[in-house]
């Protein structure tokens, strides 16, 4: 039982090293995937550490939307097949607002998410 653990971590971590390898840009960054569709950005709540380099890819999965985050002068444009990879380096701590840039819909207002930097 505690070996088949120890391979199942092992086989883990092996594979986390091997989808780590190519999809970054910066090897060092924590890369948080984000998507965004009629009216929701999901996670609803990103967390990120202060001191780290984050690599955000936003993807939608319908319309075009706007990844935007005022407190921190971030507005991109996120078109469908077109992921936005936006690396934040060191944002000060704190509670930041996300919201959607871009009219996508009746309810784009409503389309918004936190970020924090802890
Ligand atoms: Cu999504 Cu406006």
């Amino acid at each position: 039982m505690k070996k088949n653990l120890h391979f199942f971590l092992l086989t883990l971590g092996f594979l986390l090293a091997l989808s780590g390898c190519c999809s970054h840009s910066d090897p060092a960054a924590e890369h948080i995937k984000v998507v965004m569709k009629k009216y929701t950005i999901e996670p609803a709540v990103i967390h990120v550490k202060a001191g780290q380099v984050t690599e955000l890819e936003v993807s939608t999965a319908d319309v075009q939307h706007g990844f935007d985050v005022p407190g921190l002068r971030i507005k991109e444009p996120v078109r469908p097949g077109e992921p936005a990879i936006i690396t934040l380096k060191t944002p000060p701590k704190g509670e930041y607002s996300v919201v959607c840039g871009i009219i996508c819909g009746p309810h784009h207002d409503d389309m918004g998410a936190k970020l924090i930097v802890e």
